[in-house]
């Protein structure tokens, strides 16, 4: 018998800045070793490219001048928000790119775009040559301060979220808070649902800062909107690294609280809901039910609505009341959907006070039933 201890230390490399392909920003540079070379493919969201039609141009300067070592090869726009993922299309498209370049695990892939085409992309480098080293420049709010510091990847398969994917640490990830700035205002906004979720489970003063300055947020100040993204992915990333149980091995998920009814509200409202938006109404649901369970007061759990619908964040949706056999409310099933896909005991993060979650391993079904009752008489 033989029983060996693996061990591997990998960096995740998190940037923050603006107009990172300038030529006299050095932020990108500097993730790159002078004088070795490699070749670089990037993928682009063709939205990134209608709102920054110079984007192309751009980036082939910055290759010639700044990094003269790297090889671009190739930039392939296509497709992104959450049909690429459901779509078999778009992680076709990218791998065959790949295959064309003669890409290899000393290459490199850029990818630039939102949530759902960083995980079709990074799903592509990941399976490539067993995985090819990637690089991610998120473009939405979300996934800037959330999915695009994560070392999660996935399309979606069977109606269901991310049924394939890996954990893969990304070579970098660089936030370039001008791409903020070209979301529809809503959408912007939204994204911040992400902040919340990680300030409730795990940062109260964060919270406090949200809360205080939620007006802000709601009216886009930059300074404000990048602070709290900045913090949000901060908060992701050190559970990331520092939480024990980076590729989710164990049962407690933390960054997933308010996530088993997001995934169910997501694919029964056949994903004309967001995923931010069915957050949102997940951590509605999720933080009644703590209330009503007795764990947190009415008045904390109050104050988390008021942040959500501050921000125009949704706590319901009229897709939830489908009648199916077994239930009436469709969304419970997401409890065991969920379950099905982390495997192990279910296990469901609340909160017992704002900024503190703790898990729970079984939910009483009437209790959530009669907060989804709540929530859609407010609505
Ligand atoms: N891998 C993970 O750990 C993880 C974590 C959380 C969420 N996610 C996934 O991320 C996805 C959601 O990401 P998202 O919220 O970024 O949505 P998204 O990627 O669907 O983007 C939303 C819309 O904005 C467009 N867009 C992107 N950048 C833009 C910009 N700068 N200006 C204008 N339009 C822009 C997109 O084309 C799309 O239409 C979901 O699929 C979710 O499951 C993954
Ligand atoms: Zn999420």
């Amino acid at each position: 018998m033989l029983d060996l201890d693996i061990s591997i230390t990998l960096q995740h490399r998190i940037r923050f800045t603006k107009n990172v392909f300038a030529l006299d920003n050095t932020v990108l540079r500097d993730l790159f070793a002078p004088g070795v070379e490699a070749q670089v493919i990037v993928f682009i969201e063709n939205k990134i490219v209608a709102h920054f039609p110079q984007i192309e141009q751009e980036i082939q300067s910055w290759f010639s001048t700044v990094a003269p070592q790297l090889t671009l090869v190739n930039i392939t726009r296509a497709e992104g928000g959450e049909y690429c993922k459901r779509s078999e299309e778009v992680c076709r498209e990218v791998m065959d790119a790949i295959e064309h370049s003669k890409i290899d695990r000393h290459s490199y892939v850029w990818a630039i775009g939102g949530g759902a085409f960083l995980d079709v992309v990074g799903f592509a480098a990941a399976t490539a040559h067993r995985g090819v080293r990637l690089v991610r420049f998120p473009t939405t709010t979300l996934s800037q301060d959330d999915s695009g510091v994560g070392v999660k990847n996935g399309i979606n398969l069977y109606k269901k979220k991310n049924f394939l994917g890996t954990f893969a640490v990304p070579y970098a990830v660089v936030n370039d808070f001008r791409f903020l700035y070209s979301q529809p205002a809503q959408i912007c906004r939204e994204g911040l649902v992400e902040a919340i979720k990680v300030a409730l489970v795990k940062d109260a003063e964060f919270f406090l800062w949200i809360e205080r300055n939620v007006a802000g947020l709601a009216a886009l100040e930059p300074e404000t909107l990048e602070e709290c993204v900045m913090r949000s992915a901060l908060l992701h990333a050190k559970h990331i690294a520092a939480g024990g149980d980076p590729f989710e091995m164990g049962s407690s998920r933390p960054l997933d609280y308010g996530h088993w009814a997001a995934h169910k509200a997501e694919q029964l409202s056949d994903f004309r809901l967001s995923h931010a938006q069915a957050v949102s109404i997940g951590l509605a649901l999720d933080t009644l039910y703590a209330w009503k369970k007795g764990f947190l007061t009415e008045e904390k759990c109050e104050r988390v609505l008021r942040v959500l619908q501050a921000l125009g964040l949704p706590l319901w949706d009229d897709s939830f009341v489908i009648q199916t056999p077994e239930r009436e409310f469709a969304l419970l099933n997401g409890l065991d959907e969920f379950r099905e896909h982390l495997g192990g005991t279910l296990t469901i993060m609340l909160l017992k006070d704002l900024g503190k979650g703790f898990d729970v391993h079984e939910i009483d079904h009437a209790r959530v039933v009669e907060c989804l009752e709540i929530l859609k008489s407010r609505a």
